[in-house]
């Protein structure tokens, strides 16, 4: 399989010297080959890896590499009146209630301790933790998973366990790794016994994640599986037959109306499950990798 000269320069810039330089350990970077190779990728196009990461130590026009005005593990504090109101709003209020609620947060740390003082239901009793998000607020990437498995459950941060190995491989392969995306899931609870949310409990928690999105104000949207492409997106249709094709997502910023380039992928999860899917998989990074070219985000 042919790969982008784009995607082969990021790969040089994994591999290559600066590797050291980003903190990729020879070990991950060893995993993300082996990834790569699993994907169908067998060939190199550059001999000289060229070092596009350096540029995140000169003063950036990607906010993806900017220092994080509010990390997403260091939230300041928020208004009480947001946890109050949060009090009188569940699951089995409706839509509107949460969706009036999610549109007051004017932080991530407020929509955090909305969705934490939020009668979350059967869903939130079952959980440990609220699992928010990860990465750069200030990201241009966001990626958006499922739910919180049971490692996730325990440190309250999204992909930690073994499907997130594979996704941080995956996003290494097109030069990106924690500190340049943002992650969050389409559930902060983990569910009892990893069921589907129901209509109702999709519904209203729908407007925390849309809020979410809004906050983060990302110029790409990837959704990693199944259940994110169908609540994001609002289909019904299979993942096998959404990914590889990007779509627009409607958001709104301080700028008003804005359409964000989207695409369904398949789930790390997945993957681990279905090795040879990894070469669809890899198609679609590919993909994420040339509009961020487009974009000039890479
Ligand atoms: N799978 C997801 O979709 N999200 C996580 O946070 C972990 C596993």
């Amino acid at each position: 399989m042919r790969q982008t000269p784009q995607v082969w320069l990021r790969l040089g810039a994994v591999f290559g010297s600066s590797a050291a330089m980003i903190g990729v350990t020879k070990e991950d970077a060893l995993a993300t080959l082996g990834w790569l190779i699993d994907a169908g990728a067998d060939e190199a196009i550059l001999e000289e890896p060229v070092d596009r990461l350096s540029r995140a130590t000169s003063p950036p026009a990607q906010r993806g590499i900017e220092p994080p005005r509010e990390t997403s593990h260091n939230l300041r504090p928020s208004s009480p009146n947001v946890v109050q109101q949060a009090a009188e709003v569940s699951l089995s209020t409706a839509p509107g209630a949460a969706r009036a609620l999610a549109s007051t947060c004017r932080t991530l740390s407020e929509l955090k301790s909305a969705l934490e003082a939020f009668d979350g239901g059967e869903l939130k009793r079952g959980a440990s933790k609220t699992v928010f998000g990860d990465g750069s607020p200030t990201a241009k990437i966001m990626l958006i998973g499922e739910a919180p498995g049971r490692d996730e459950d325990a440190q309250g941060i999204p992909f930690v366990g073994r499907a997130a190995k594979l996704l941080d491989q995956m996003i290494a392969a097109i030069g990106l790794d924690r500190t340049k995306v943002y992650i969050t899931n389409v559930l902060p609870w983990r569910p009892p016994q990893n069921r589907d949310p129901s209509p109702e409990e999709a519904a209203s928690l729908l407007p925390f994640l849309q809020r979410h999105i809004e906050l983060i104000n990302p110029e790409i949207l990837i959704l990693l599986g199944a259940v994110s492409a169908r609540h994001v997106l609002g289909t019904s249709e299979g993942i096998l037959r959404l990914r590889g094709k990007w779509d627009v997502y409607q958001t709104t910023s301080g700028d008003g109306l804005r359409s964000v380039p989207t695409l369904p992928t398949l789930h790390p999860a997945y993957l681990l499950r279905q090795p040879a899917a990894k070469r669809l998989a890899w198609r679609d990074l590919c993909s994420v990798a040339e509009k961020m070219e487009q974009l000039g985000l890479s």
